[in-house]
């Protein structure tokens, strides 16, 4: 288990050490000259130079740093941006892409960046990096952003800061990027996306939603909202939770008796992230009942204490993705928190966080506020009779998120379809995943992905990332007869 975005409140302690346990407007803020000219020179300082156990042939620009987004509480969140790689984009005219992992409480630097899709991988050593040959920063610049303040390098002088729910997390992510802009003006008017995983299944939506609000009314606006995209993303707890039990029962990891209870217990009183403590039952229930199994992708190999069950025997490093790792957090984690690493990336600059860096925080998503809408269908609806871009993906070996839970959501809209259920390829020879569109909403499904689509199956990943900022529908035909090669194939390239 990668201990990852959806902790979800299950009782899988035993399986990782980060799995102890797994909205409103804003004004556009008033910022004053000074700030402006402030952020300008920031840009410079912000430049990471280089980063320790950096691979050669590194393409691109990177920063890193922090925006105060509540000076009287001293929070600063801190961004990772990884301008657009110029073997095969131009970074000036590029789009721009914010990425969000969920949790909630967990860090977009560590998840997205290092192990799903950033430029960078961590190897096993925990020390070296390897570039991603998948990597979104092929197509679009890249802005991965750890919120809210309290996950992984984003913290807050104001310990009450803590107790933190949706509404917050929206509108300190909303106060960031107007800074965001101010300290890279070049990126003003560019063509720029929000995309999410799991938790940011909320955080994405009411991100979405404060920008376009926020840009009503305003000639020209400067943060230039195409559009988001989801993948295996919380949408509505009821209905999720429904398709949650169903895809548990059907792909057998679970008791008919635990299916029955869990629709009648855990759909009212409960919430994804709180459930009552009779459903609270039924969840350890079913966590007995699945075993030892990575439940963010069903049919991989679980971590052990770092070392994943079912290691290769040889462990020569390659200069190409490893295949699939189920500890992949571990390295990512151990990277994080190298001093020096810390130093190059302009993170925890004075040390002043007197907690080490961790993938997930649970104290945050302990005390997440109870305040938290369950649905985000009434912002989808919103947005996209704004006419705005939106995609929903899923990585199809989830149970954390599973595909039955997105697709019951989807449908509860009740858009028109625009076109039934395909198969999409890359290759003939395989199925990519599935696809269907609804009038103002694209799903695409990824075959044997899990719930971190770019981690597991990067190069579908990246493909469906070439097509939602195209606008193009997935393939119903391989384009190339080129040959994908299996991870593991690769691994002995
Ligand atoms: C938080 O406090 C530290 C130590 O006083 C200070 O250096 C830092 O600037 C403060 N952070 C913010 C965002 O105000
Ligand atoms: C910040 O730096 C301090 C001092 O080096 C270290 O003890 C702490 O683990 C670091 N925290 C994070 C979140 O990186
Ligand atoms: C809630 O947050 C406080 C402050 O960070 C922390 O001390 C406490 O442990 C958290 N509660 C839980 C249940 O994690």
């Amino acid at each position: 288990m990668q201990g990852e975005q959806m902790h979800m409140a299950r009782s899988s302690g035993h399986r990782s050490p980060w799995s102890a346990a797994a909205t409103a407007l804003l004004l556009l803020l008033p910022l004053a000259r000074g700030s402006h000219e402030h952020e300008r020179q920031q840009h410079e300082q912000d430049r990471i130079l280089g980063l320790p156990g950096q691979p050669n042939g590194v393409a691109f620009d990177m920063y890193g740093g922090y925006v105060t987004v509540d000076e009287q509480a001293g929070r600063a969140l801190y961004y990772w941006f990884q301008e657009a790689d110029r073997g095969t984009a131009d970074p000036d005219a590029a789009p721009l892409l914010l990425w969000l992992n969920g949790g909630p409480g967990c860090s977009s630097v560590g998840s997205g960046a290092l192990e799903e899709l950033g430029a960078f991988r961590v190897h096993t050593d925990g020390q070296t990096l390897l570039l991603n040959e998948y990597a979104w920063n092929k197509a679009a610049n890249v802005l991965f952003l750890e919120s809210p303040a309290g996950v992984g390098f984003s913290y807050t002088n104001t310990t009450s800061d803590l107790v933190v729910g949706d509404d917050r997390t929206a509108h300190d992510s909303y106060t960031f990027l107007v800074k965001w802009f101010e300290r890279f003006p070049q990126y003003k008017y560019r063509d720029f996306y929000i995309a999410g995983e799991s938790y940011g299944g909320h955080y994405v939506p009411q991100l979405s939603q404060l920008v376009y609000r926020n840009n009503i009314g305003v000639e020209k606006p400067y943060i230039n909202f195409k559009g988001f995209m989801v993948g295996n993303g919380v949408t509505d707890d009821r209905i999720d939770t429904i398709g949650m039990f169903e895809y548990w029962w059907h792909h057998g990891l679970i008791s008919d008796e635990t299916l029955e209870s869990g629709l009648k217990v855990c759909l009212d009183g409960s919430t994804l992230i709180k459930p009552s403590p009779e459903c609270q039952k039924i969840m350890d229930k079913a966590t007995e009942e699945q075993g030892n199994i990575d439940v963010y992708s069903i049919y991989t190999p679980p971590c052990k204490n770092g070392t994943p069950y079912a290691r290769s025997r040889s462990r020569r490093r390659t200069l190409m993705l490893p295949p699939y790792d189920p500890c992949t957090a571990f390295y990512s984690t151990n990277y994080l928190n190298i001093p020096e690493v810390q130093r190059a990336m302009h993170a925890n600059v004075t040390g002043s966080i007197e907690y080490p860096w961790a993938l997930c925080s649970d104290p945050l998503y302990n005390n997440w506020t109870t305040v938290t809408p369950i649905s985000m269908l009434p912002i989808y609806k919103e947005l996209i009779g704004a006419g705005l871009k939106i995609w929903v993906f899923s990585g199809d070996t989830d149970t954390a998120v599973p595909l039955s839970s997105t697709r019951r959501s989807l449908a509860a809209l009740g858009l028109p379809v625009k076109t039934s259920w395909y198969p999409w390829y890359m290759v003939p020879t395989e199925v990519g995943g599935w696809s269907m569109e609804y009038e103002g909403l694209t799903f695409v499904t990824v075959r044997g992905a899990g719930h971190e689509v770019p981690l597991h199956r990067p190069e579908q990943a990246l493909v469906l990332f070439q097509h939602f900022l195209q606008g193009e529908p997935m393939p119903a035909e391989a384009k190339s007869a080129g040959v994908i090669l299996l991870p593991s194939e690769k691994a002995q390239g």
